[in-house]
């Protein structure tokens, strides 16, 4: 790669080490993908996790004095005071996660342990160019807010925001932004679980690549665009995705296609909807506790559960989560949702999500999820999967 003076200076370790730890990983990924150069980021996201894997890399660049140079997000962690009283958390894995909080904390990111940060904390415009990890992130920024990112790992992201720059390969050049295969949308998606199911399937029916969707009259709200970008991203590796004429970028499939005639085509009926539940499913009847907000809930979703809830108790002996971003609660607090939700013997949680290893208490039971994304991870027995209505019915009987 050819690197400037400052970036040579990064490399060689006269910054300090933990800079040129990140500069080498940058690097070696720029050679591995054939970057010319480095370009300069406004912003990072990095899919942090309380977990040893991404201990070693944080507290490699926060010992060695490395600080983030543009804002850099962090993705769900726990809070373990809060989860160690209900759960009795084993020390060497609070010892973890208390590490990786403290060490993002060091290179001076922001706290947001939250996986949607596009929406609150750490909003990207249109044209920047960014480094987000996380499933949902990669494929909002690019797609809908219009900004470039490649698929980046927590620990690629971090060392981006920690000296400014990314290489610059993949979705950063235009020509790789450019469809890869048409996706006929003929099902009926009459809410944002139907867009969960439909990210889902075309996730798993094209792995890697940019789907170009035709079929979608009604523009899509925002949870709707979350659950696709989540669960194509989550079934498959679908960092970028068009809507000619309704999301950024492509107005229409010609220029989506980047005037190239499509090779591939896939359809989708409700037929495909269907079995992708279907398939989702490993349990049916009694459930010990639901799981919602995998991506972090927004506030839309968490006031719905609140009306849902008005007036109805959950189930005793089920459990009943919604995970959030600290900022959501704060307003859910405010406009009395959370208040409801605890009323009917809910709760909302902040900073963690199911993939955490506070939830290991429930490695023996069955729950249910509006999230294939949450099913996925499976740090449960067994799981349901149906709409938020549908989660929250089952809460209230005890069973789907
Ligand atoms: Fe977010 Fe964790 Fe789900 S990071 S998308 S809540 S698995």
């Amino acid at each position: 790669m050819n690197l400037t003076k400052e970036e040579e200076k990064m490399l060689n370790g006269e910054v300090g080490d933990g800079v040129r730890s990140a500069m080498e990983l940058l690097v070696a990924i720029g050679d591995a993908f054939d970057a010319e150069k480095m370009i300069p980021i406004s912003r990072a996201h990095a899919a942090s996790s309380g977990q040893e894997g991404d201990l070693y890399f944080v507290e490699l660049l926060a010992n060695g004095g490395a600080e983030c140079r543009v804002p850099t997000s962090t993705n769900p962690v726990y809070d373990i005071e809060f989860f160690h009283k209900l759960f009795k958390i084993p020390k060497d894995e609070a010892n973890v996660a208390q590490r990786v909080m403290k060490a993002y904390e060091k290179v001076g990111a922001i706290l947001s342990w939250s996986c949607v940060p596009y929406l609150t904390d750490n909003i990207p415009l249109y044209g920047e160019t960014v480094a987000f990890s996380e499933s949902s992130a990669t494929p909002y920024v690019n797609s809908v807010i219009g900004a470039k990112t490649n698929r980046e790992a927590a620990q690629s992201a971090l060392a981006a925001g920690v000296v400014g720059r990314t290489p610059e390969y993949g979705l950063h050049l235009k020509e790789n932004r450019k469809g890869t295969l048409l996706v006929k949308v003929e099902a009926r998606l009459k809410d944002s679980f139907d867009y969960t199911l439909l990210g889902q399937f075309v996730g798993h029916a094209i792995g890697y690549g940019i789907p170009v969707l035709t079929g979608i009259r009604k523009r899509p709200n925002t949870e709707e665009l979350i659950n696709f970008c989540a669960m194509s991203n989550t079934s498959g590796a679908v960092s970028m995705f068009y809507i000619p004429g309704l999301t950024v970028e492509a107005k229409t499939i010609a220029e989506a296609f980047q005037g190239d005639i499509p090779s591939e085509e896939v359809t989708v009926t409700d037929s495909e909807l269907k079995n992708t539940l279907k398939e989702l499913q490993t349990t049916s009847g009694r459930i010990d506790f639901v799981m919602l907000g995998c991506p972090h809930y927004t506030l839309n979703q968490i006031a719905e559960v609140a009306r849902l809830l008005t007036g109805k108790k959950i189930h005793k002996g089920v459990s009943f989560w919604i995970c959030s971003s600290s900022t959501t609660k704060t307003l859910a607090q405010r406009m009395g949702y959370v208040e409801t939700i605890e009323r009917a013997g809910g709760a909302v949680v902040v900073d963690t999500c199911i993939d955490e290893p506070c939830w290991t208490v429930y490695k023996n039971q069955v729950g249910m999820t509006d999230s294939p994304k949450c099913a996925y991870y499976r740090r449960f027995k067994d799981v349901a999967v149906g709409g938020l209505e549908e989660c929250v019915q089952a809460a209230i009987e005890g069973k789907n």
